[in-house]
C-alpha cells in the first residue's frame, strides 16, 4: 500500500474519498465538521439526526460531496469513534481499518483519512498506516476463486502543523509493524500439514535473510546434546521433526546497558491434538493455532529487524507438532529437562509448558535478562478473559506492569493473574521434581505459568497466555476474523521503550 502524508489542506488530497473521525453525539457545529458539512450539503447534520449514524466506534455512512466543490475527493466517509474523552491514538488504527474495509467494499481504492488525533504526529501516522494494512488481511489464502480481490492501495494521512519528517517516520513504521503483523497471522493460519516445525523454521529462516537477521535452527539431534528432553518429549509422538527456531538482531550500536538482552520466547505447536491424552474430535481444527506465539516471535523480530531499534534482541520458538503416534509420550513418563529438573508428565496434552520449559532455558543461556514468553497454553484462560485480554503473569511486578502498560498504549489489554509459592506447591510430584499438571479445574492458567517459572533462573520473566486473544471467531469493522496477530504492537512499544 502506498502512503502519504499532508500537514496542510486535505482538500488537495489526491484521492477518491475522505474519511473523517466523528466522536459520539457530536455535531457538526464548528470547525472541521462545519466545513464538511457545508461541502456535503447539510449532510453529516442530516445523517446525525436522523441517527442514522451514532458515532459510537465502528459506524461508518458513506455519502458524495454536493458537485463543484473545492475538494478533489468525491465522497466522504463518516466513521464512528466513540467517546471524544476516551479517544486515544492507538484508537486511529481502528478507525484507518474501518474506513478500509467499508470503503475497498466500495471498490474505491485510494483515500485521505482525518485522524482528528491530538498527539505525537509520527505515532498517528504510523497508527493509521498499521491500521489500514491489518484490515485487509484475509483467510482466503488457500481459495482458488470467489477470492475477494478489492483492495486501498493507497491512504493519505492528514495531520494539520505536522512536521513532513515526522509523518514520514511513522508512515514507513506503521507499514513495517502492519505488514509483520499480517506476517504473523498468515504463519497462524496455516494448515498444520503445510506448516510443520520444519516449514516454520523455514519460513523464519527466510524472512530473517531478507530482513538481515541472524537465524540459528537448532535440529533435534543440538537439541538432544543441550539435554532438552522435555521439549522432546512432545515431539516423540510425531513424524515431523521438532526445530528450535533461534534469531538474533544485533543493532550497529546498541545503547544496552553491559550485559542486558531481551528474549521473545513462543510456543510453536503447528498441531496439538493433545497426543495420548487426546482431544475431543469436536473443536480440534482450532488447534492449528497453537503455533501463535511463536508466529508472534518470528513477526515481532521481523519488524524489529525493519525498525532498527538500538538494543539487541533474541527470539526463540520451539517448533513442535503432538501427536498420538507409537513413540509418543503415556502419562506417568518421566522426563529430564535441559536445567537438570525431571518432570512427570500426567497430561500430554499439557504440552506447551513442556516445550516452553527448555526454550525459557535456552534463551537464559544465551544470555537473556528479560524474557516475555507467548503461547496459546490454556482454555482456562479462555475462560477466564475471553477475546479482550490476554492473561499475563511474572516473577517481577515492575516488568509485568510495563508490559501491562504499552499494552494500554498499543491497545491491547492485558490481565494480570497472581503467582506464588503456594500455587508452586501444587505442582510437585511425588516422584519426581514437578508434574505438568496442577489439580483438577484449579488455577489452569496460573498452573501453566508457575511450570514455566521452574525453567527460569534469575531472569526478569513475563509469561502472555494468549489462548483467548490470539484468535478472533467473528469480523469486526476493522479486521477479519482469525488470527489476530495479538501482543506483536506491545510487544514492539516494550522494545522501542527498553533503548
Ligand atoms: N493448546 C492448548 C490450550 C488451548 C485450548 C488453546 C483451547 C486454545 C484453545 C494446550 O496445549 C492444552 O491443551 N492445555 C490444556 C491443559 C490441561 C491438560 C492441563 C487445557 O487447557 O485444557
Ligand atoms: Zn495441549
Ligand atoms: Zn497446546
Amino acid at each position: 500500500m502506498e502512503s502519504q502524508g499532508i500537514t496542510e489542506n486535505f482538500s488537495e488530497a489526491n484521492v477518491e474519498a475522505l474519511a473523517v473521525v466523528v466522536f459520539k453525539d457530536e455535531k457538526p457545529a464548528s470547525g472541521l465538521l462545519k466545513d464538511l458539512d457545508k461541502l456535503t450539503g447539510g449532510h453529516i447534520a442530516a445523517v446525525i439526526k436522523s441517527e442514522e449514524f451514532k458515532g459510537e466506534p465502528g459506524d461508518t455512512s458513506l455519502f458524495r460531496f454536493a458537485p463543484g466543490g473545492k475538494v478533489k475527493a468525491k465522497s466522504l466517509l463518516l466513521v464512528g469513534a466513540g467517546d471524544k474523552a476516551d479517544y486515544k491514538v492507538s484508537d486511529v488504527c481502528i478507525a484507518a481499518g474501518t474506513a478500509t474495509r467499508y470503503l475497498r467494499k466500495c471498490y474505491i481504492k485510494s483515500f485521505a483519512l482525518l485522524p482528528r488525533c491530538e498527539g505525537d504526529a509520527a505515532e498517528i501516522a504510523q497508527n493509521a498506516v498499521a491500521g489500514a494494512v491489518i484490515s485487509q488481511f484475509e483467510l482466503d489464502k488457500y481459495k482458488t476463486k470467489d477470492k475477494d480481490e478489492k483492495s486501498v492501495t493507497k491512504l493519505v494521512v492528514c495531520v494539520e502543523d505536522a512536521r513532513e519528517t515526522e509523518l514520514k517516520k511513522g508512515l514507513s513504521r506503521g507499514q513495517a509493524i502492519g505488514d509483520s503483523m499480517n506476517f504473523t497471522r498468515d504463519l497462524a493460519n496455516e494448515p498444520p500439514n503445510i506448516l510443520t516445525p520444519t516449514e516454520m523454521a523455514n519460513r523464519a529462516q527466510k524472512m530473517a535473510k531478507e530482513t538481515g537477521l541472524k537465524c540459528e535452527i537448532l535440529d533435534e539431534a543440538k537439541m538432544r546434546k543441550l539435554g532438552m528432553g522435555s521439549l522432546l518429549s512432545v515431539a516423540n509422538g510425531s513424524d515431523q521433526p521438532a526445530k528450535m527456531i533461534v534469531l538474533k538482531y544485533t543493532p550497529a550500536k546498541s545503547t544496552a546497558k553491559k550485559g542486558e538482552l531481551l528474549a521473545l520466547v513462543g510456543k510453536g505447536i503447528t498441531f496439538d491434538t493433545g497426543g495420548i491424552s487426546i482431544k475431543p474430535a469436536e473443536g480440534m481444527e482450532a488447534m492449528k493455532y497453537d503455533m501463535s506465539g511463536g508466529a508472534t516471535v518470528i513477526g515481532t523480530m521481523r519488524a524489529i529487524a525493519l525498525l532498527k531499534p538500538s538494543i539487541p534482541i533474541l527470539g526463540v520458538v520451539a517448533a513442535v507438532e503432538n501427536m498420538p503416534g507409537g513413540s509418543a509420550s503415556r502419562p506417568s513418563d518421566i522426563v529430564t529437562a535441559s536445567n537438570g529438573k525431571t518432570v512427570e508428565i500426567l497430561n500430554t496434552d499439557a504440552e506447551g509448558r513442556l516445550v516452553l520449559a527448555d526454550a525459557v532455558a535456552y534463551a537464559e543461556n544465551q544470555g537473556a535478562t528479560r524474557i516475555v514468553d507467548m503461547a496459546t497454553l490454556t482454555g482456562a484462560v479462555i475462560i477466564a478473559l475471553g477475546d479482550q485480554n490476554t492473561g499475563i503473569m511474572g516473577n517481577d511486578q515492575a516488568f509485568v506492569d510495563e508490559i501491562i502498560e504499552y499494552g494500554k498504549e498499543a491497545g491491547e489489554g492485558f490481565w494480570q493473574l497472581p503467582l506464588s509459592k503456594e500455587y508452586s506447591k501444587q505442582i510437585k510430584s511425588d516422584i519426581a521434581d514437578i508434574k505438568n499438571i496442577g489439580p483438577r479445574g484449579k488455577a489452569g492458567t496460573i498452573m501453566g505459568a508457575v511450570f514455566i517459572q521452574e525453567f527460569i533462573d534469575k531472569a526478569k520473566w513475563a509469561h502472555l497466555d494468549i489462548a483467548g486473544t490470539a484468535w478472533f471467531d467473528t469480523v469486526r469493522p476493522h479486521q477479519a476474523k482469525g488470527p489476530t496477530g495479538v501482543a506483536v504492537r506491545t510487544l514492539l512499544t516494550l522494545v522501542e521503550r527498553s533503548q
